[in-house]
This record gives C-alpha cells, sequence and structure tokens, in this order.
C-alpha cells in the first residue's frame, strides 16, 4: 500500500515537473523543495515546505518566490547578500553564475540532486548538491567550487547553502550559551536588518553560539505546533548563520563557514567542498523538527553510535580530578559494578614521564602511562575492568599540547603559533593547540589512539577531549601565502585523522568533548558515539541545558551523569539524589562523583536508578521526543517524554524547577501516543523509603493523557518523577 501511494506522489510529480519545464522538485517523504534550474540562467528557488503534489497549484496561488539560490556577488539582487564571492586571479571581484547542467542519482538512502553552475566569464565552476534523504525529512545542501584558472582564486564567501522565507512573523530559536551554562535556546523575532549568530573560537564551536537554527514560521516558537524549519551546518570550525530582511517580502537565510581571516585560497585545479547544511521542514513545531535530526542522526550516520544505546557508566572526573592511582580506580570499578553500571572511565591525570600530570599545568602530548600512580600500567585496570564485568574507558585530549610536555621539547614548531609573537598561553598557563593542518601532526594523533589502542586492545571507550580554542594565529606548516586557510584546513585535518581512526577502529565507543558541550555538532558526530553534554553537572541547572541540547540532538548522544553535592559550579547547591537520578535518566546516564563520599541513601537510590534504567533505556535513547513544558516558560514545572517507533511505550520526565506556597501546578499534557490505545502508567526510580504515587498502575487512553493530561504530585522542592507507559 505504502509503495503504492509513492508511486502515485512520483508520477504526479513527473507530470507536474513535465508541465512546468526546467523545475526540479527536490522530494523527501514529506518535505519538498522547489527549484527553476532554466539553462543559461542563475539557479532559483521556488518553495521549500511540506510536500505539494501539485505544482501548478503553487505558481497560481502566487507562491512561487523565484529568488536566486545561491546569489553571488557581481549578479546579486540589491536587497540580498551574497553567499557567494570570488575573486578571480585578475582581481575580477564578480560571479555571473549560470546552470550548465542537471544530473541526479540515487546514493545509499537518498537523491542526490547535482546542479553544475559555470561563471559567464572566468572559468571557475560552482556545483549545488542537495542530498534528499528517502526515510527522513532531512534535505542536505553544500556547494563544491572549483578553480578552472592558471593561478589561485580567493573565495571572499562560501557559504554552503541560502533560503529565501516569505516574509511574516518570524521567529528563530539558537543556541547561544558558555561553559558550563552550554545550550541556552534563545529566542527572537526577526525584524529589518541583518541578525548574525557567529562563533570564533577556531577549534569548538558550540559554547558560546552554536551552528543550528530553528526558524518557527507561524509566530512564537512552539514545541508541537506550528510551520519549522531546522537548519544545522554540519561542521565544527568557525561559522556564520545570517539573517537578512530588507525587503517587505522575504526573509534571507545564509549558512556557512565564517569567512572573516578565512578568505579561502583556492589553488588552479583545486576544489574545495563546503559543510553540509542540513534542513528540515516541520509542521509538529521545534519538537518536530527535533525528531527529524534525530531519526536523521541515528539513522543515516551523523552519528557514529547510530541506533545503539550507550553504557551506564562512572567516570572518575568529578570524584578526583587528577588525584587517580591504581587503587583508587579499581575501588571506583568496585562502586559502578556495584551499582549495577558498565564502564568505568578513567579520566584526566593518568599520563606524563618526565612530566607527570598533577594538574592542568603540564604533561598534554605526552600520552604515556604515569608508572608513580599506575605502578602496572593499563592492563592491571583494564584486566581490573573484565574481573568486575565492566568495560574499561581512558581520557585523552589529543589535539593539545602543554608547553611543559616532552612533546613540546621536540617539536615546539608543532603548535600553533603566530610568527615573531609572543605565545598566547591557554588553560594552566601552558596550553596550547596543535597545528592540524600538518600531516606529520595529523599522524601523530592518530598515533595517540593507534599506540593506546594496540598496546591495550581491551579499552572500549576514549573520552576524546578539546579544551582550548586556537588562540595563536599562524601555522609552520601552511605557507606565507596560505595562512588564511588556517581556520579551514584545521577542521579538514581533523576529519581526515577521524576518518582514519574509524576505517581502523570501527567499534571503539569515542565521546566527544571540548570543555564540556563545545564541540556538539553535526561535523564530528559521525566519527563519535556521544557528547559530553556540558562541565555543570547541577542537576537543576542540567534540566535547562539537556532541553536546549535535545533541540538538535538526540538522547542517545547526550551524556548526563549524576552528580555530587554540594555542588560547586552552582555555589554549593545541594538536590536530593531522587531528582539528580531522574535528570541524569533522561539521556545517556552515567554517574560522575566519588561513590566513597556518598550516603547509604544516595547508594540505593542510585542502585534503584541504575536498575530501572536498564528497562526503559531504549525507549529514551532510542525513543522520539515530545518536549512538553518549558522549563523555561517559567511554569514551576518542565516536562518531556520519549515515545517508541509503534507508539507502544513511552517514558515520561517531570521535575519541579521552582517552588512556593500555593503554586499553580499545570497539568501535564502527553503527546506522540496512539489515541485510541491504553497505556498503563508505572513509577519508576521510586524514591527510596516511599511508595509510588496514586498514578502509578492507572490506566488511560491515549486520547485522555494527550487531551486531558494528568495531575502529577509534585509537592516538596526538587520534587520529581518519572513514568513509563505501556
Ligand atoms: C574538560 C572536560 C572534563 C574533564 C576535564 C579534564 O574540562 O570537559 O569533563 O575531562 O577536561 O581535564
Amino acid at each position: 500500500m505504502k509503495s503504492k501511494i509513492c508511486l502515485l506522489l512520483l508520477s504526479l510529480a513527473a507530470l507536474a515537473a513535465q508541465a512546468w519545464e526546467g523545475d526540479v522538485a527536490v522530494e523527501t517523504p514529506n518535505n519538498m523543495l522547489i527549484l527553476h534550474a532554466r539553462e543559461g540562467q542563475d539557479l532559483r528557488m521556488a518553495y521549500y515546505g511540506m510536500r505539494v503534489t501539485d505544482l501548478r497549484q503553487l505558481r497560481d496561488a502566487g507562491a512561487d518566490l523565484n529568488s536566486s539560490l545561491l546569489p553571488a556577488f557581481g549578479t546579486v539582487d540589491m536587497v540580498q547578500l551574497p553567499a557567494l564571492q570570488v575573486m578571480h586571479a585578475d582581481g575580477d571581484l564578480n560571479l555571473e553564475l549560470t546552470t550548465t547542467d542537471y544530473t541526479s542519482r540515487t546514493e545509499g538512502d537518498a537523491v542526490l540532486h547535482t546542479f553544475t553552475m559555470r561563471d559567464r566569464l572566468q572559468p571557475v565552476t560552482v556545483r549545488l548538491h542537495l542530498k534528499a534523504y528517502q526515510r527522513v525529512d532531512i534535505i542536505e545542501m553544500w556547494t563544491e567550487i572549483e578553480n578552472g584558472e592558471k593561478r589561485p582564486i580567493t573565495l571572499k564567501r562560501y557559504d554552503s547553502g541560502h533560503l529565501t522565507l516569505r516574509q511574516g512573523e518570524v521567529w528563530i530559536t539558537h543556541m547561544h550559551g558558555n561553559w558550563a551554562a552550554e545550550a541556552e535556546p534563545t529566542q527572537e523575532a526577526l525584524t529589518q536588518g541583518v541578525k548574525i549568530i557567529r562563533n570564533t573560537d577556531g577549534a569548538r564551536n558550540a559554547h558560546l553560539d552554536a551552528p543550528e537554527v530553528m526558524i518557527s514560521l507561524d509566530g512564537r516558537p512552539q514545541e508541537l505546533t506550528g510551520r519549522t524549519i531546522g537548519a544545522a551546518l554540519c561542521w565544527s570550525g568557525n561559522f556564520e548563520l545570517r539573517f537578512n530582511t530588507q525587503s517587505h517580502r522575504e526573509h534571507h537565510f545564509y549558512a556557512g563557514i565564517d569567512p572573516q581571516s578565512s578568505e579561502y585560497i583556492l589553488d588552479p585545479r583545486q576544489r574545495l567542498e563546503t559543510p553540509h547544511l542540513a534542513l528540515t521542514f516541520s509542521q509538529e513545531g521545534l519538537s518536530g523538527a527535533s525528531r527529524n535530526f534525530h531519526r536523521w542522526a541515528r539513522t543515516e550516520g551523523m552519528l557514529h553510535r547510530g541506533m545503539k544505546t550507550g553504557d551506564i557508566l562512572l567516570n572518575s572526573w568529578e570524584g578526583l580530578y587528577f588525584d587517580i592511582n591504581e587503587e583508587r580506580m579499581l575501588r571506583m570499578m568496585d562502586d559502578i559494578s556495584s551499582f549495577g553500571g558498565e564502564l568505568f572511565v578513567m579520566d584526566d591525570g593518568w599520563f606524563g614521564d618526565k612530566y607527570p600530570r598533577r594538574d592542568d599545568t603540564s604533561s598534554l602530548g605526552d600520552w604515556v602511562v604515569d608508572k608513580r600512580k599506575l605502578p602496572n600500567g593499563l592492563k592491571a585496570l583494564t584486566d581490573g575492568a573484565s574481573q568486575r564485568g565492566i568495560k574499561f574507558g581512558i581520557w585523552i585530549e589529543p589535539e593539545c599540547v602543554n608547553t611543559t610536555s616532552e612533546l613540546y621539547e621536540r617539536h615546539p614548531e608543532w603548535a600553533l603559533q603566530a610568527k615573531g609573537r609572543q605565545l598566547k598561553l591557554g588553560r594552566g598557563g601552558t596550553q596550547l593547540v596543535l597545528d592540524m593542518t600538518n600531516p606529520e601532526v595529523q599522524d601523530f594523533v592518530f598515533g595517540v589512539v593507534d599506540n593506546l589502542l594496540t598496546q591495550n586492545p581491551d579499552i572500549a571507550y576514549i573520552k576524546w577531549d578539546a579544551n582550548a580554542s586556537i588562540q595563536n594565529f599562524g601555522s609552520t606548516y601552511l605557507p606565507r601565502n596560505r595562512q588564511q586557510n588556517l581556520y579551514v584546513d584545521y577542521h579538514l585535518g581533523l576529519v581526515k585523522t577521524l576518518q582514519r581512526i574509524r576505517q581502523k577502529y570501527p567499534d571503539i565507543v569515542i565521546q566527544d568533548c571540548a570543555s564540556g558541550g563545545g564541540r556538539a555538532n553535526y561535523g564530528l558526530l559521525p566519527y563519535f558515539d556521544e557528547f559530553w553534554t556540558s562541565d555543570n553537572t547541577d542537576a537543576l541547572q542540567r534540566v535547562y541545558i539537556q532541553w536546549g541540547t535535545s533541540l538538535f540532538f538526540p538522547a542517545n548522544a547526550m551524556a548526563c551523569h549524576i552528580n555530587h553535592c554540594p555542588y560547586w559550579n552552582t555555589g554549593g547547591r545541594v538536590v536530593p539524589i531522587k531528582f539528580r537520578c531522574d535528570v541524569a535518566m533522561s539521556g545517556r546516564l552515567g554517574i560522575e562523583l566519588q561513590p566513597r563520599d556518598m550516603t547509604d541513601e544516595e547508594r540505593q537510590q542510585t542502585t534503584t536508578c541504575v536498575r530501572d534504567y536498564k528497562q526503559l533505556r531504549p525507549i529514551v535513547q532510542t525513543g522520539n521526543v515530545y518536549r512538553l513544558l518549558s522549563p523555561y516558560e517559567r511554569r514551576g514545572v518542565a516536562s518531556l517524554m520519549y515515545v517508541d517507533d509503534h507508539r507502544r511505550q513511552g517514558v515520561l520526565f517531570v521535575y519541579k524547577v521552582d517552588n512556593y506556597y500555593d503554586q499553580p501546578l499545570p497539568r501535564i499534557r502527553l503527546a506522540g501516543l496512539d489515541a485510541d490505545a491504553t497505556y498503563t502508567l508505572t513509577e519508576k526510580n521510586v524514591r527510596v523509603g516511599q511508595k509510588p504515587c496514586w498514578l502509578s498502575g492507572k490506566r488511560f487512553t491515549g486520547r485522555t493523557l494527550m487531551e486531558v493530561g494528568i495531575e502529577v504530585p509534585l509537592r516538596e522542592d526538587y520534587a520529581s518523577r518519572v513514568f513509563v507507559l505501556e
């Protein structure tokens, strides 16, 4: 039946395409981007939105935007900004792109549409690629720019993509934040003028501003309703997202590499492929767009873990910081296995010979075991883990070096540095970033992972950190007249190295960390299984951070750990263990504390949490998210839920984030369920010493749960509840 419907839609589209010659419909199951691709003219965008079967009606309705898809300097309308500008070898700054060819072919689960465009005067070719997935509503857009001139040309601007939107009450939601306060959704209406969202850290791009944005077309953003475009630039370096509203008819959205200090030099016959811009369109609000991104990440290789779920782990960092030794590691392994956990991760502090890593002032680059702390090497730890029936993981920061290290003594030229200028030093007053444009450095970074894994084949997990920005702009490897390629070539070198690692080690689990969530982006996640969401593990603040992060990233990518209290990052805040567990259970559950300091109640609650989490893990980690009540709406309560693909099972999380006398608590209306099915609610991770609340065991139709909702008992400070629906 399904295939018949598909055939019908295809033939309608084919008929319509014939009637509207020169138009190309780029289609996913529910989305459609229509382009005018007339030979000898510039490529123009007609429509982006939900799939329509009759293209002629669009034009009759006056809904054809007929706007340049890749506006280039030299031909751009006065009210638009260019997405592309090239300085030719002779100094000419203009581009007049005309379409010369169009092809489409199947590539895995997607159809790849390619439009070739050439400048009218100079031999510069731009290919625009659109990859339309056939099982998920994502279209990736990017360009490939080729220099056919005899001398180098300069790419002054090289956006990956551009969309024209009909002007209206359009709002954007973008993630702003900081170290330990990542992913705060910032919402605003687009007004006349230009709005730029940019990150210039150089090495990481998800602290401060992140390379994703939601565009709500029907006014103030809603979670479950409203036409919403989601856009994610799949890139780990500097970026720029731009909105231009200068006409009274249109908004223009551009996304690409930030050209500031990065005007890219392209040699003759060289090609640059720009990062992919992933786009989705949903009629189901922000949550709908999120679900499309999560599905794409998990099913189309954009998250290395795919549909797999992550292990429950204990990480040593917040429990011990640098103060590790063999005995403490083995004791922590005892603890995580006594909770029912599956993996132990030894964080920073295990390495350095001539310069042992006692704090953050030395040793990065010297990836050899510190025998003073670990006299029996890593073997004693991997054996210790397997004796306890758990896996072992380890922390590294391979792209960085401390000036106090043997590596820096051997290769000072490997660090990024501005020639003749004093070094700006990062963390610990000694940290520098290695030059990933240099193939020798790429080999070294590959070798860090390769040596660890060949010498210790039982390592199951790596935490790959990156705790520095590019503060010293300059490479001893890049020639004098190619320095401006540094910001881009760094990330091309990084990705090349990660691809090499993945070719040899496809199965090892690697966590993407950058001082917390500094590298949660789709440029790197194809090579990583998950990311560290934030160095802030305060459960109350995590409700907010995880909320924002889930806008684009799925729960099996998001590492969420139970912390210790009082917690230093939030001024000594004490949050009950039940709340801490319930918040960590909404992503990939882990623990980040010294178990020896826990009270009996904390140990018991954590054991209950781990046991119950194992049952609901597949629904949380691979289910579809519905964010119900935002903590940012200041209703006193935050709530979200996950539902499996068949709508048979769900998990509901409810957190009280504020508490005062006579507080009006909202009723929780669920979403995403089968209205006609009957669900039984069972409370999970019940507070130690208490009975499940009165809702537990009750049966409701999906319709009642979604239309009437439930009154969830939340009396005390930091009250929280977790329910499974079956
Ligand atoms: C960063 C990470 C932390 C921890 C430390 C170790 O800050 O985000 O989780 O690994 O480095 O130095």
